[in-house]
């Protein structure tokens, strides 16, 4: 079924924004019915679909349309059959020649979900039939105009029997429900909203429900429905109630209700990505649904909120108000994904959930943006529209929507999100169709702005600083890096929210001729120019800059301060991302010390100034548990990797170790404390206060264990406590014990939870994470171990994902881990395309690496370019190996 064919260089097709053309034809209504059976132990679905077609005036020629992988069956035009001669099949569709102008096309295909390992189209999960359009999935079901500027009215009927698929839903109201006799039942669902068809769906099979209700402010009941196998219906009331509660925040805060009479989440194992907003039956992976304090962490409720909320989110931003073509993605992503940050951030902490947001855009936007898969949020070609779906659409996507809500303030961005719901229901639009809704209610000219949207890479700020008589001056310059295909940058248009700070922590009055404050009364600086000098006149001392706070813009800062005003700003700045920044700034500098020792074979000392700041903010009465947390984070491997030049695995890995050594034993009494006080406190609460105080005793244990003397702590906790919170951390920390231990704790883990495939993908994760010299080999007998379903994504992502981000491990001396990869990524690509594309961006990585270790990467690529690979991984690994070089 997805078998894939080779292709040499020059076959393959690119496709480019500038050819878009508008369709010759419309599908005004689409009529399919779905026929599930079962003969001789072999099960399949007949689709028959019924295409009302309509050429726009003024167009003509023959008729195009996607359909892949299909057995077509039968074929009628105007109810009857369609003559040979009057079409033309391919491998990748179906020519009508010279159709009529107006016209019904029917067509019957037969599928064998079961068979499906992409995952795309319609595939099946154990006895459930499940689908899965976006982007391209759907001409996997039928042959249709496979385009979002298609939409069309649907009306599905759904035939199965009635004991092994006894729940059939699609999207829209369930119109008809009856038996058929002799075991089979049906459905008919009806789709009031006209939509693009990668918002189809369909699910057939024995689930159980979770039921609740939800009155919109308008005073209308919805139904609300959560499908799963009935042992994990326990495990969804917090996806319900994060439900409940994004319908709300969206009412109150964009005035947006619900349109439907039911909203429906299905829950499964088998999905390529985190969850689908089909209209009205969105589709989820089972991880971003499932939850109880036993086998679910904070972070994983955290997830479950934002991404319940993503696609609630998407019903305006996404379904309603629909995408042109898919170069223009981050219309609906980077919208929806600005959307859940802002719902998190009301839900939890504004502060907290902000700094966890640039954390996630800098080690995973930044590095894409880095290296040779960088392309702007609207890119302008494509191999697979499959790989649209990065960071950089999503979080740079909604970084840019940040901004301009920084510089027209809550309540003009509110009213620009009115103008173009006003404008735009109902269609299929493109991204200047957003910016100019925003940019008209609020009358901005953002012609410079819009570059954000065209020009890839991360822009450098410099910032000089210079303090005489009573006045501060403050240069910035920007640039941008080159980026493959981009190598000169225009200007960016970037506001940066910015305070000056006295020495004894208060924000100055910033009077300055071009500086202006937003409608939340912040002072932005609108940088525009590549060097921009700005005056402050009038100063007693030289103040703190505190530039970007906020991180107002996804930028750079280029800008060395004397270590004091570091650690001034760490301990007092009123802007809570900018004190992080401080911290993670002073970290990094005395991390790159103990690596620079590392490679010297020499030994650092650390500063006894950051612990005595650290110290001072664990005792910040301004600061609740989760932001102290975060305050004194030492920065991950992937953050390091953004700011230190080079990688180099064993220096890297000695260093930073010493680090915490050092970091550790310094905080330990410290670290007591805060455990003693903690351990235990809030088991079982979900509050963001007691998230908040886990998150900090679990850092505290960290550091003991840094310090060596936490591993026995970690094992209690480890075997007593009831919240996988603390069991997830207590076992990473004890995968750093010596091996048979480590393999004890492991082996442990297992035991208790072999039987859950959710909490598996935490062991296999915990695993393959691990710094320790066992992991590679350990991870290639993980591979062969008898759970290990190379057709689950959740299992692929957990070990293979996960071990190719382990910076230290992947990246060790040698070349086998390459070789390793490559050859468990052909396999992968055979199966499942997109999951495949989704690895291979592990070599992004490897211009960053020692000579020797890049030839390595270089082989491997080489020996993967030369087999059949799928366009998807194609297109990523290809990309990574021109940035080797000859
Ligand atoms: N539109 C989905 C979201 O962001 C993304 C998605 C779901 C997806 N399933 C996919 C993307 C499969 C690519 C392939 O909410
Ligand atoms: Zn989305």
């Amino acid at each position: 079924m997805n078998e894939v064919r080779a292709m040499t260089q020059t076959e393959r097709q690119k496709t480019y924004l500038k050819d878009y053309t508008a369709p010759t034809f419309q599908i005004p209504s689409t009529h399919l019915a779905f026929d599930f059976r079962s003969e001789n132990g072999n099960d399949f679905c007949r689709v028959t679909s019924t295409l009302k077609l309509q050429r726009r005036p003024g167009t003509e020629g023959d008729l195009w349309l996607d359909g892949e992988e299909l057995v077509l069956e039968d074929i009628k035009l105007n109810g009857a059959a369609l003559a040979a001669s009057a079409y033309v099949r391919e491998d990748k569709g179906l020519k009508l020649l010279n159709p009529p102008s107006e016209f019904t096309l029917q067509t019957t295909v037969k599928l064998e979900p079961k068979k499906n390992t992409a995952l795309e189209g319609l595939y099946g999960s154990g006895a459930v039939a499940l689908t899965q359009c976006e982007p391209q999935g759907f001409r996997r079901i039928t042959y249709y105009l496979d385009r979002p500027d298609v939409m069309s009215s649907f009306e599905v009927t759904i035939e199965a029997d009635k004991a092994t698929m006894p729940v059939l839903l699609s999207n829209g109201d369930c119109v008809e429900r009856k038996d058929l006799g002799g075991g089979r039942h049906f459905t008919k669902w009806v789709d009031p909203f006209k939509k693009p068809c990668y918002l189809f769906a369909l699910v057939a099979g024995p689930l159980a429900v979770l039921k609740d209700t939800y009155t919109t402010g308008s005073g209308k009941k919805v139904a609300l429905e959560i499908y799963t196998n009935e042992a994990n219906i326990p495990r969804c009331g917090f996806a319900m109630e994060s439900l409940k509660r994004a319908m709300k925040w969206d009412e109150e805060r964009f005035g947006l209700e619900y349109d439907l009479s039911t909203y429906m989440i299905v829950s499964t194992d088998d999905f390529n990505a985190g969850a689908m907003e089909n209209k009205g039956l969105n589709i989820f992976n089972s991880r971003l649904v499932l939850a109880d304090p036993k086998s679910a962490t904070d972070y994983n409720y955290h997830m479950i909120e934002a991404v319940v909320g993503h696609e609630y989110f998407h019903n305006w931003t996404g379904n309603r108000v629909t995408l042109r073509d898919w170069f223009h993605l981050s219309l609906k992503e980077g919208l929806t994904v600005f959307r859940d940050q802002e719902f998190s951030m009301d839900m939890v902490s504004r502060d907290l959930v902000r700094i966890d947001s640039v954390i996630d855009l800098r080690e995973s936007q930044f590095a894409e943006d880095d290296g040779p898969n960088a392309h702007p949020i609207r890119p302008e070609s494509c191999y697979a529209v499959d790989n649209f779906f990065t960071s950089t659409i999503y979080e740079k996507g909604s970084e840019v929507i940040r901004m301009m809500q920084t510089m027209v303030g809550r309540p003009g961005f509110r009213q620009g999100m009115d103008l173009y719901f006003k404008r735009h229901d109902g269609q299929a639009v493109i991204i200047e169709d957003f910016a100019a809704a925003i940019s008209d209610a609020n009358k901005q000219d953002w012609s410079q702005f819009k570059r954000w949207y065209s020009q890839a890479g991360t822009p450098r700020v410099k910032v000089t600083e210079n303090f005489q008589g009573d006045t501060y001056t403050l240069t910035l310059e920007q640039s941008c890096p080159s980026t493959p295909g981009q190598t000169e940058k225009l200007p960016f248009h970037i506001p940066l929210i910015v305070g000056l700070v006295t020495r004894d922590g208060k924000d100055l009055e910033l009077t300055h001729p071009s500086l202006k404050k937003n409608t939340e009364g912040k002072t932005l600086i609108h940088l525009m120019e590549p060097k921009q000098t700005f005056e402050f006149k009038g100063l007693k001392e030289k103040p703190l800059l505190s530039l970007n706070r906020e991180f107002s813009a996804p930028i750079v800062l280029e800008w060395n301060p004397p270590v004091e005003e570091l650690f001034a700003l760490y301990k007092m700045d009123n802007d809570a991302f900018n004190r992080f920044e401080a911290g993670q700034k002073l970290q990094q500098l005395e991390i790159a010390k103990f690596i620079d020792a590392a490679k010297s074979k020499s030994t650092a000392a650390l500063d006894p100034r950051l612990i005595e700041a650290q110290i001072a903010i664990l005792n910040d009465a301004r600061l609740d548990n989760a932001l102290k947390k975060k305050m004194v984070e030492r920065p991950s491997l992937a953050s390091l990797a953004q700011s230190l030049p080079g990688f180099d695995s064993a220096a890297w890995k000695t260093g930073i170790d010493a680090f915490r050594r050092a970091q550790g034993q310094a905080l330990a009494t410290v670290a007591r404390d805060i455990y003693t006080k903690l351990h235990g406190k809030s088991d079982g609460v979900l509050t963001p206060e007691a998230r908040g105080e886990r998150a900090l005793k679990n850092w505290a244990l960290g550091q003991l264990c840094n310090a060596g003397e936490g591993h026995a702590l970690a094992e209690k906790q480890f075997r007593e406590t009831s919240m996988m919170v603390d069991q997830e951390i207590a076992f990473a920390l004890l995968m750093e014990a010596p091996e048979a231990k480590a393999r004890e704790i492991a082996s442990n883990f297992y035991d208790q939870w072999n039987s859950d495939s959710l909490v598996m993908n935490k062991w296999w994760s915990l695993q393959a994470q691990t710094e320790a010299p066992w992991t590679f080999a350990r991870v290639q007998e993980l591979l062969k171990h008898p759970a290990f379903n190379m057709k689950n994504p959740n299992s692929v992502y957990a070990l293979l994902g996960r071990f190719s981000d382990n910076l230290i491990e992947f990246h060790a001396k040698g070349g086998e881990t390459y070789r390793f990869f490559a050859q468990e990524l052909k396999k992968i690509d055979a199966l499942n395309p997109q999951v495949a594309a989704r690895l291979s961006g592990a070599f992004d990585f490897c211009p960053r690496v020692s000579p020797a270790l890049q030839a390595e990467a270089k082989k491997a690529l080489d020996g993967l370019l030369a087999d059949k690979l799928s366009p998807n991984a194609f297109e990523i690994l290809s990309n990574a190996r021109k940035a080797l070089g000859a």
